[in-house]
């Protein structure tokens, strides 16, 4: 059986930071802490005034056909899974496109593009179109492109604001890939909920403590259906576990919830037992409450304990690292928390390749989903490649002003023209707008 999955990655970051306890905090008159240790973030990434959705996903792309060499002939697919597009008809692909065949002599005609949408968990579902076209022996040898782009902005005043972010991730999907192999082991989670949605508008409507409840209602749920392929995870199984982060607190929710799920029956809850007790089990209790108020006990005792700290510290957190940097990318993120964790390997020299991965995607809307990845031998290779930190250090630094000036030139209600704060080189950028309302892109060498 050949092997299909993720050949390589690069990661574009809007090119503005804002600095979430220092410039943010204490413009809203609010402790620093709640977003450092809270919500577990430092930055978000934000879009120049020359950026946009577009620019991130075709830079990212370009860069990843030139560190691999690659000419449009090699492209047999484009998918661009985004929630922040701009048009109801024309799919950003084909923009991502227009802009790739200014700088390549081939062109992409014969590349079958298309958009995703489910939310956040729109990245990962073009993976599996991608993995899905590759398995059937459709690409006639050919790979395919996802890119996920978005740029996460909320309404000024909105609790969101805090978690916003703006970036691109492009990812190769081909047969014998360098970085993982996808399998067929995965699960899912998915309910019609209205926790968070942008009917015909930009900036999201949110229901802030009700989509927490829902992305560990639905996760739990992929967990669940992913064991029913997989077989029962036990905590040592994977070497990393990357989450959708909208931001790293939630995460360290989610990481909580699939070790208790994970640890049940297990060794490892016999060896807890006498620190914390054994989980509540649902078939001893006659009421819902109080089961659900032992399960909250029991939850916060485990939190606690050395065990699964250790294994939080090894598995999950290593996954957080860029998002703390970067905020929410929406269908990028959880591409971005295997990337970190990725990184985190390379970075303290461990032997990844054939570890597993058990990545949690999701979207609002709502739909978890839980997949096995295996690391590959060429794993190494693609991640010296990466220059993700030095992005990151030479993003330009906001001041509130510049932060406010920058939210309104990103609204799609307000015409805001403003000095870009950084300046473009060898990338594609936004150019104004054609006769029937399209946007028009350049690369500026
Ligand atoms: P909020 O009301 O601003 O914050 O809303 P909070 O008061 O809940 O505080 C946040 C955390 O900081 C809490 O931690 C506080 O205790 C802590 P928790 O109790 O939950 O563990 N905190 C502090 N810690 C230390 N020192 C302090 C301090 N102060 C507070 N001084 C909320 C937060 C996330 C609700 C808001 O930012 C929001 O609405 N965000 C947008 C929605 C969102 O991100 N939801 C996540 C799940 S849904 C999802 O992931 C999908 C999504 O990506 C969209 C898609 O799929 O397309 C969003």
């Amino acid at each position: 059986m050949t092997a299909v999955g993720i050949d390589a990655v690069e990661i574009w970051t809007g090119k503005l930071s804002l600095d979430l306890p220092g410039t943010f905090a204490p413009q809203k008159g609010e402790d620093p802490e709640k977003y450092t240790k809270g919500l577990g973030l430092n930055a978000s990434s934000f879009p120049d005034s020359y950026e946009d959705i577009v620019t991130m996903a075709a830079n990212a792309a370009y860069r990843l056909m030139e560190r691999k060499g690659l000419t449009p002939d090699d492209i047999g697919r484009i998918d661009v899974a985004t929630e922040s597009a701009f048009d109801n008809s024309k799919p950003v692909s084909t923009y991502v496109a227009g802009c790739l065949e200014q700088v390549y002599d081939g062109d992409f005609h014969h590349a079958n593009k298309g958009e995703r949408k489910f939310a956040c968990i729109a990245g990962t579902q073009s993976l599996d179109d991608a993995y899905n076209w590759i398995k059937a022996g459709r690409n006639r040898g050919r790979a395919a492109l996802v890119i996920a782009t978005d740029t996460a902005l909320y309404a000024r005043g909105d609790a969101g604001e805090a978690t916003q972010g703006a970036g691109a991730v492009a990812m190769l999907i081909t047969e014998e890939p360098s970085l993982v192999e996808l399998s067929t082991e995965q699960g899912y989670g998915s309910a019609d909920e209205t926790d968070f949605l942008k009917p015909n508008q930009q900036f999201p409507s949110v229901d802030g403590k009700r989509s927490v409840q829902v992305y560990l209602a639905r996760m739990r749920e992929a967990l669940e259906d992913f064991e029913s392929v997989a077989g029962a995870s036990h905590p040592d199984q994977y070497a990393y576990i990357p989450f959708h982060t909208p931001f790293p607190g939630m995460v360290r929710k989610a990481g909580l919830l699939a070790y208790r799920h994970m640890i049940r029956d297990t060794a490892i809850e016999d060896d807890l037992a006498d620190e914390i007790g054994r989980q509540p089990r649902e078939e001893a209790f006659d009421d819902a409450d109080a089961y659900h108020e032992a399960v909250r006990e029991y939850m916060d005792a485990l939190k606690g304990t050395e065990t699964y700290q250790e294994w939080y510290a090894e598995t999950i957190d290593p996954t957080l690292t860029i998002s703390r940097e970067v905020g929410n990318w929406y269908t990028g993120s959880v591409h971005v928390a295997r990337i970190s964790a990725l990184k985190h390997g390379y970075e303290n020299g461990l032997d990844l390749a054939g570890s597993k991965l058990l990545v949690g995607s999701y979207g609002s809307g709502a739909q978890a989903e839980g997949h096995a990845e295996t690391v590959c031998e060429g794993w190494h290779e693609e991640l010296e490649a990466l220059d993700i930190d030095a992005r990151l250090e030479s993003r330009y630094d906001l001041t509130w002003e510049d932060y406010e000036e920058i939210h309104d030139v990103h609204n799609h209600d307000l015409d805001v023209d403003i000095d870009a704060r950084t300046t473009p080189e060898d990338e594609f950028v936004f150019d104004g707008w054609g006769r029937m309302g399209e946007r028009k892109y350049r690369f500026a060498e």
